[in-house]
């Protein structure tokens, strides 16, 4: 804990300075937080917020307008570090809310890199190897960040600062400030723990040993040693600490050796449309889309019918068992067989959306699309033609009206459309993968592909195919933006094994897509702890916890088997009940957690100005029942029998009290962890079909 400061500076109209490693660059789902959380909380702090990130030169003259700082003491801190060489960008993030931000560079502090390690070490006990450049990154980073803190509070010294800091790459500057006792105070999120992704990753049954690693052994095996020292520092330096569920809560208790004082469920910028089914328009018209990448994919084969087909897909970076990609291929293959087996009309395709290393896309892949357009238009000059024969043989109309197909059509017209359509002829199987990739011997989704022989044969139900890419409108194939390619599917397949929230199922849930998820992901456990039945809702969550590999994958594949036998209209309901869980995840409703997060730094950092007018302190629950506004409870929607009622708030299931600290592990939301590694889980790999 800090040493409480004397109550000085003004709590009341506190600043608020947020600081990532994805402000205004885009990696993952942590850029996905701070976007959209920035219009509720511009509306609650106004010019009083300002994010800090990496300067990356490539991206922020997209991302950020350049502006003169009107703060004079931040002005002042600024020119005080230019002077010193640090390079800097001050503007507004061209983002919903045009908040204000900062960003650094950080390699013109790359001459002092030797020297900050150096200090890191002395103060903090924490090694860094040399050529680490994303360590090296994240301490170049978080000694800017301290320096330019360092400057701001010794020139603004009339109010009260709280720092908020994601992730361990932006955690160095959280033991910096303890030691240099700047005067701000500090809330780290933690959106995972390093040794868990790391060991989840690998073959390790993680949930039924979680108490049991040997910390600093596992990293040290990982070569992440250094990295986890500067995780564990932050999570342990900072006044307030948090992470985003209850999950990843008990996980970083015994990982990183500290309780988390509280979960900051994550949310999303929820938009209403004006018309209550526009986002149900939204979806056919983005189907369309895919419709015309398929045609052109399947060139050949394309001898299903796409008004039975349904559109599936998995997405995020590349992480193979901790997504769940593995158990989700295997479910395609238990699919396919069931579909088969049922006589089903139905085909499903099955997107796999995570970039790899590639050199660019396959030629077949670009061919597909191209002998599709050249089909396209051959057949629109050939309506045009026959367009102009028919309208001119009508205005020569002269008592009867008869005219024959071959009247209509030429000679050369037909020969035209075969060659075309000889054009469609192939001698191989559409590709599973539309890139070359840099290792396709050795990709681990390719290999099982190969495994389970999903090749995309006529005879197949189940149809794959890997885009090794996020997704851009800009791109030759597939060429839509994510946003409209999940509009355009019609379920989202997250059967994470390891995800401490899981931003994919929740978009699809605000854009009124179904998806499946796992009782291993925040977001998974947050719905079922909402919810009391999210199966009913369309929010499937396949229970990895407590069922063995295989019963799991039989449960996923029961629920694509069941999603596939759903009449047109059954999705459009489903699609319906989905979209009405939006407020749950709006961050109107989950703002609230972060809020509480910060007066709990500024009690703690502070508590002489929590002091009531009897001269006592302040219970924390009064605190916040006696807060503003947006702490009253908040509507929800009609039709899901929630769990949460009355007077709470959705957000209020993460509650962040003193009280939390005192309560065992067993009181985690949703938790019945085995206590002992002898319920251990069946191991990898999957039996086959
Ligand atoms: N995403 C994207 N383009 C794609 C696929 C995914 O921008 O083609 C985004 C998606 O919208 C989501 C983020 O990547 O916000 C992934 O976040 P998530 O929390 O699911 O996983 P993380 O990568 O942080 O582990
Ligand atoms: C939306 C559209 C309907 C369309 C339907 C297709 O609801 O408003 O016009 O028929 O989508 O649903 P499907 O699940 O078959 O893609
Ligand atoms: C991390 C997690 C992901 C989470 C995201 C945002 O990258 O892997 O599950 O949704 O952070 O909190």
């Amino acid at each position: 804990m800090a040493e409480p400061m004397p109550a000085k500076r003004d709590v009341q109209n506190h600043l608020l300075f947020e600081c990532a490693w994805e402000v205004a660059n885009k990696v993952g789902g942590i850029y996905t937080v701070i976007k959209t959380k920035v219009p509720v909380t511009v509306a609650e702090y106004g010019d009083r917020y300002t994010l800090i990130g990496p300067l990356i030169y490539k991206t922020a003259p997209l991302e950020v307008e350049a502006l003169e700082p009107e703060d004079p003491a931040l002005a002042a801190s600024l020119e005080q570090m230019r002077a010193q060489g640090v390079k800097s960008l001050y503007g507004r993030w061209l983002i919903e809310g045009a908040p204000r931000v900062l960003l650094f560079d950080t390699g013109s502090a790359f001459h002092r890199l030797d020297e900050w390690k150096g200090d890191l070490w002395n103060i903090a006990g924490i090694p860094s190897p040399p050529n680490d450049t994303e360590t090296n990154d994240a301490i170049l980073f978080g000694y800017l960040v301290a320096c330019f803190l360092g400057e701001y509070v010794s020139r603004q010294v009339d109010t009260a600062v709280v720092t908020h800091f994601h992730e361990w790459q932006a955690g160095v500057a959280i033991p910096i400030c303890r030691k240099r006792q700047i005067d701000v105070t500090t809330v780290f999120t933690t959106h995972a723990t390093l040794l868990g992704r790391y060991l989840c990753a690998g073959n390790v049954d993680f949930y039924n040993n979680l108490q049991y690693f040997d910390v600093d052994h596992e990293a040290g095996k990982r070569g992440i040693y250094h990295r986890y020292c500067i995780e564990r520092a932050s999570a342990h330096c900072t006044d307030v600490f948090t992470t985003v569920s209850h999950i990843t809560a008990y996980e970083a208790e015994y990982l990183l050796k500290r309780k988390p004082d509280g979960i900051l469920p994550n949310g999303l910028n929820v938009v209403k449309f004006q018309a209550m089914h526009e986002f149900q328009n939204l979806h056919a018209t983005a189907k369309a889309k895919i419709h015309e990448f398929v045609r052109g994919h399947f060139y050949g084969h394309y001898d299903f019918d796409l008004d039975n087909t349904i559109y599936m897909f998995i997405a995020g970076r590349y992480e193979y068992r901790n997504k769940g990609v593995d158990m989700f291929i295997e479910s395609l293959a238990r699919l396919n067989y069931l579909l088969k087996k049922s006589g089903s009309k139905m085909t499903v395709v099955a997107f796999i959306i995570m970039p790899a290393a590639t050199n660019s896309y396959t030629i077949e892949a670009l061919k597909g699309q191209a002998v599709m357009k050249q089909l396209q238009d051959t057949v629109s000059e050939i309506q045009k033609r026959i367009g102009a024969r028919l309208f001119d043989h009508a205005a020569r109309f002269n008592g009867y009206f008869e005219l024959a197909p071959s009247d209509l059509i030429s000679t050369e017209d037909q020969v035209l459309m075969k060659r075309r359509i000889f054009a469609l002829k192939r001698s191989s199987l559409p590709p599973v993968v539309t890139h070359n990739m840099v290792d396709d011997g050795n990709d681990p989704i390719l290999n099982q592909i190969r495994q389970v022989k999903l090749f995309n044969t006529p005879e197949d139900r189940v149809k794959i195919v890997f885009h090794p890419d996020f997704l851009n409108a800009n791109h030759p194939i597939l060429g839509l933006d994510y946003e409209e390619f999940v509009r355009g599917c019609h379920l989202g397949v997250f059967p994470s094994y390891y995800e401490p929230w899981g931003y994919t199922p929740a978009e699809c849930t605000v854009m009124g897509v179904p998806s499946i998820t796992t009782n291993l992901s925040g977001f998974g456990c947050f719905m079922q702890d909402m919810i009391e039945s999210p199966e009913d809702e369309g929010c499937y969550i396949v229970d990895r916890r407590l069922l063995s590999v295989e019963e799991s994958v039989s449960q996923l594949a029961n629920y694509l088997f069941a999603f596939c036998s759903k009449t047109r209209r059954q999705r459009i309901n489903q699609r319906n009940r989905v979209e009405r869980l939006s407020p749950l995840l709006d961050w109107k409703n989950l703002g609230v957690e972060y809020s509480k997060a910060r007066q709990l730094a500024l009690r703690r950092a502070y508590p002489d100005a929590f002091v009531n007018s009897n001269g006592e302190s302040e219970e924390e629950e009064d605190y916040f029942s006696a807060g503003p506004e947006r702490y009253h409870p908040t509507s929800v929607p009609a039709s899901p029998r929630l769990r949460i009622t009355g007077l709470a708030t959705p957000g209020d299931m993460g509650t962040l009290t003193e009280e939390m600290q005192r309560l065992n592990t067993s009181d985690y939301r949703g938790f019945g962890f085995p206590k002992s590694a002898e319920d251990e889980d069946e191991g990898y790999p999957f039996p086959l079909v």
